[in-house]
């Protein structure tokens, strides 16, 4: 057992072997860094030890001087940024498993999904969000989701910027009220619009508009290293949106989207460029629409050989899709309840998800202790190691909420913060469709110089004719460089 955990290279040590019953001191049981690009999952009941887990394998990347994304659901990942306390407990459990255990704090950054919360302000505009991700958001069909999409092709196609949610509400309000113009569009219904609208009008009630607009956030800022060569922990901060499941699922799908449209290609590096923690990854799944999980898994498949590691957290195999699962080279699997029928179905689906042991898996992952788990992994040549009954290290950072001034403290330190800190509202489809709708001012407005020649006029265009209107909004679409080729997810960037 202990010689396949024996690899080359750099290592991140999960825990100790365990023999029956008992913790073996010095089988080291952990997955070669090089791996971490190939994937996994961590999965258990409530309880078990997946968070401290994560924590455990997050700041020995950091550490390592990988940089790390995690979404902290629960609040208690922001012990991160300050030393764990020796209690008489975490040091008996540290000298069982020979884990010469000190106390150190990780550099970490906070944010908080539009601001909500602490932490730097994450937000996206609606057109890098783009049409799939709002569609889950929005809790569309089929239909109305390819509906949205036609929206989205018809505004990025008439300078019509949707930086927040009032835009994209203004240009259905549009074109509802200008059958012309969308009868242009072709294969919208007014009646449809009219429902997306309606989605729109709720979530802006349940307060998401924050999320939606600028400054937006670039992800190339959770790539950041220490001075001292430790990789950022990057802490989004999500208690606050804890009623809003669909949305931050979406949104970190969104972060994972961007990421992947913005990465050189690297193959297998020797360590990866990031590693991103998925917690609550069955919110990602649930109702999820063809469209979407064929987005999750194509962007799993191939963010790899940009070398960005993915880990789901969720409590059992079966919330991940198995196309997604198939690609999925670590397992972390804590003890599992058999109480309801329901419970004995999932345990039996999610043993038949591992390789062949010699253990009853059925009946060990029953009986795991707390801090412990079913392990396999890829080793260095690519091969999944044994199955392996582990006892996990302690984290060495705190395992409760860091203080509430140590993390005001880091928030309001942040290089990020002059950057994110505050929202800025610019003129966009909202402010476009508007001035088209007010009367016509006494005094005619300068016309700014043309911009280059393009091809043929827009829908848009055609209808609203005015030269100056033209201008106007071309200029406008052309001061935000938005570059709007839609990628996988359908998301969209700007040209950097
Ligand atoms: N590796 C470990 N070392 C020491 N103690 C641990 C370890 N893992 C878990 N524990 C103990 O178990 C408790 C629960 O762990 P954790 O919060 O990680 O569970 P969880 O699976 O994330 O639960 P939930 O599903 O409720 O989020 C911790 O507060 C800690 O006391
Ligand atoms: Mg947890």
């Amino acid at each position: 057992m202990t010689n396949g955990y024996g690899f080359e290279g750099p290592t991140i040590q999960l825990g100790v072997l365990m023999a029956e019953g008992e913790p073996q001191p010095g089988s080291f049981i952990g997955m070669p860094l090089r791996m971490f690009n190939r994937h996994g999952l961590v999965a258990g009941a409530t309880g078990t030890g997946k968070t401290k887990t994560l924590q455990l394998m997050a700041e020995q990347l950091s550490a390592q001087g990988v940089p790390v994304f995690l979404a902290d659901i629960k609040g208690d990942l922001s012990g991160m940024a300050s030393p764990g306390q020796p209690s008489e407990g975490l040091l008996k459990r540290a000298q069982g498993i020979g884990q010469d255990w000190s106390s150190a704090a990780c550099p970490v950054e906070f944010y908080a999904l539009g601001g909500l919360g602490e932490g730097v302000p994450l937000r996206a505009t609606m057109t890098a969000f783009g049409p799939t991700l709002l569609s889950k958001v929005l809790d569309l069909n089929d239909t109305q989701e390819s509906s949205l999409g036609l929206i989205f092709h018809f505004a990025d196609t008439n300078g019509l910027p949707l930086l927040d949610m009032k835009d994209l509400r203004a240009v259905i309000q549009y074109l509802i009220d200008t059958p012309e113009v969308l009868k242009g569009v072709g294969g919208l219904s007014k009646q449809t619009a009219g429902v997306i609208l309606r989605a729109l009008t709720n979530l802006s009630s349940e307060g998401a508009d924050q999320f939606f607009g600028e400054p937006e956030f670039d992800t190339r800022d959770l790539m950041r290293v220490t001075p001292d060569g430790r990789g950022v922990v990057s802490i989004l901060e999500l208690p606050a949106v804890q009623d809003r499941p669909a949305m931050f699922s979406t949104f970190l799908m969104w972060l994972l989207a961007d990421l992947f449209g913005d990465m050189p290609e690297v193959g297998d590096p020797d360590k990866p460029k990031l590693v991103f923690f998925f917690d609550e990854a069955h919110l990602l799944f649930t109702d999820a629409s063809k469209p979407f999980l064929r987005s999750i898994t194509q962007t799993v498949r191939l963010i790899r050989s940009k070398g960005i590691g993915v880990f789901f957290v969720t409590q059992t195999p079966k919330d991940v899709p198995a196309d997604v699962l198939a690609q999925l080279g670590a397992r972390i699997q804590h003890a599992l309840r058999a109480f309801t029928p329901q419970d004995a179905k999932a345990l039996k689906a999610t043993v038949s998800t591992f390789p062949h042991s010699d253990y009853d898996l059925e009946e060990l992952l029953t009986q795991l202790g707390i801090g412990e788990a079913v392990v396999t992994v890829l080793s260095d040549r690519g091969v999944p190691t044994p199955v392996a009954w582990t006892r996990l290290l302690a984290p060495r950072s705190l395992m409760a909420p860091s203080d509430p001034a140590v993390v005001r403290g880091i928030v309001s330190a942040s290089p990020l913060l002059p950057k994110y800190g505050r929202p800025i509202d610019r003129q966009s489809a909202y402010e476009l469709l508007a001035a088209k709708m007010a009367p016509p001012p006494a005094v005619p407005a300068p016309v700014p110089a043309e911009p280059p020649r393009r091809q043929e006029p827009t829908v848009l265009e055609a209808v609203f004719g005015s030269s100056i209107f033209k201008s106007f909004a071309r200029s406008a679409a052309s001061s935000l460089g938005r570059e709007l080729s839609r990628s996988i997810f359908g998301t969209a960037r700007r040209r950097r």
